[in-house]
């Protein structure tokens, strides 16, 4: 199985942006925990971050093409403001699980709304980078029940 792990805008500035609410770790140590855990479970990760909305909806679109089977997305802030890339997951129709490292839901209000989550086949927040573990667990667990 061929997963794409893809990160919204800042989420490359993690360790320097507000450490309070998204830890010290950076980009890099998500990406090592991220690949470390993908051996165990015997699946391919690639990774991919953008901070603009149309590079993302771009990657999601090449994820199409590449034939990846599940997609493990943070959106950050774009969650909460967009439409292309609700449409570009709802175009591909590859399994897409969301994921935010804080608990969005017990955050300031705009942070309840999200585009992504009615194309998404499930949503793990508020567990950091655990987050995204549970997310390929999902991702392994759907792809293997529709088998
Ligand atoms: C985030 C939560 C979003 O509200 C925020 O805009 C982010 C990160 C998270 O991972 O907790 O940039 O997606």
């Amino acid at each position: 199985m061929k997963f794409l792990i893809l990160n919204g805008p800042n989420i490359n500035f993690l360790g320097i942006r507000e450490p309070g609410i998204y830890g010290k770790s950076t980009y890099n140590d998500l990406i090592r925990t991220i690949t470390d855990y993908a051996v165990t479970r015997g699946v391919d990760v690639t990774f991919y971050q953008s901070n603009c909305e149309g590079a993302l909806v771009d990657a999601i679109q090449k994820a199409y093409y590449d034939k990846v089977d599940g997609i493990v997305f943070n959106p950050a802030a774009y969650t909460h403001t967009s439409v292309a890339i609700l449409d570009a997951v709802k175009a591909v129709s590859i399994p897409t699980v969301e994921v935010h490292l804080s608990d969005v839901n017990s955050r300031d209000e705009f942070r309840k709304v999200s585009y992504i989550r009615q194309a998404s086949i499930a949503m793990f927040a508020g567990h950091g980078f655990a987050s995204y573990t549970m997310a390929i667990d999902c991702l392994i667990d759907h792809i293997n029940g529709s088998k």
